[in-house]
């Protein structure tokens, strides 16, 4: 595989940042992930706002250009040949001797590489347990602190199931890496407001955009895993994982266990715009 790294594109052997990058020991960095469809990239705009405002929030500007960047993204898919997947890019503060103070416009470390994966299939739905949040309080900010969602995350997998649904003061905020939803008996899709408890999800915006268009109705507030498990469906939202039915909530099955039909048509629908 070919990556990214400060403006080289080098096989990924070859590609090497320091050991005292901001990035590696304070988490002090940024990340987005785009999905890649036909080759194409999937929400560059909303990917690459969210950037500048998740590096704003740190004190931080961007490296190079948005036009720079898209070019990148588009340069690295060609260089791999990628049909379908993932683009990762990170953007750390820099490099400089260990010191909690971060100096005011350090050189930054700017890396991205592609993961190739398919992204249409059938989906079966997944099986999530539920998790105390434990993450720090600016979850609107992409940063790659993600310890919390990892250890979660590998829990849930020890447990026998796919994914966790992280849980403050009784309500879901979100998944460990995505949007959490619920649909109610009587057909509204609810998901959490906006807020610095969870990450503005770039998928979140166009589905709940897309539910509008589709006369569904929508409410934006917490719920509870209690009301998550009475519910008539769920479903999970991730720029790579489109709309994801969840079939299981710590062990109580949703829908008799089957995908239910709001999420596969919001993903059939979003998939198809996106083409
Ligand atoms: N994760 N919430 C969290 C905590 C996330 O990490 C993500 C994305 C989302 C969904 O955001 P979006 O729709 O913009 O991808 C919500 C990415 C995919 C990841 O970490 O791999």
């Amino acid at each position: 595989r070919i990556v990214y790294v400060n403006g080289a594109y080098v096989p990924e052997e070859e590609a090497t940042v320091s050991i005292f990058d901001r990035g590696f020991l304070f988490a002090d960095a940024v990340y987005e992930v785009c999905a890649i469809l036909d080759g194409k990239i999937c929400e560059f705009e909303g990917h690459v706002e969210r950037l500048i405002r998740s590096l704003g929030e740190l004190d931080m500007g961007m490296p190079v250009s948005k036009e720079e960047l898209l070019e990148i993204h588009r340069e690295l898919i060609k260089r791999n040949n990628v049909e379908q997947g993932a683009i990762y890019l990170q953007i750390t503060r820099g490099t400089a001797d260990r010191d909690f103070v971060y100096k005011k416009d350090m050189k930054q470390t700017l890396v991205m590489f592609t993961q190739a994966k398919g992204l249409t299939e059938e989906k079966a739905g997944i099986r999530v347990v539920s998790a105390p949040d434990i993450r720090w309080g600016r979850r609107d900010i992409k940063t790659v602190q993600l310890l919390a969602s990892s250890m979660c995350k590998t829990m849930a997998k020890a447990a026998g199931k796919d994914d966790a649904w992280l849980v403050q003061d009784g309500f879901v905020t979100e998944g460990s890496s995505s949007n959490a939803y619920i649909v109610t008996k009587d057909g509204k899709i609810v998901t959490r407001n906006l807020s610095t408890s969870i990450l503005h999800g770039i998928t979140r915006k166009a589905i709940l955009r897309l539910a509008a268009e589709l006369d569904m109705e929508i409410e934006e507030r917490p719920f509870t895993i209690a009301e998550a498990q009475d519910a008539a469906e769920a479903f999970f939202t991730a720029a790579t994982a489109f709309v994801y039915p969840v079939i299981e909530i710590d062990g109580v099955e949703l829908n008799g266990g089957k995908p239910g039909p709001v999420a596969k048509r919001l993903n059939e629908v979003y998939i198809e715009e996106s083409r």
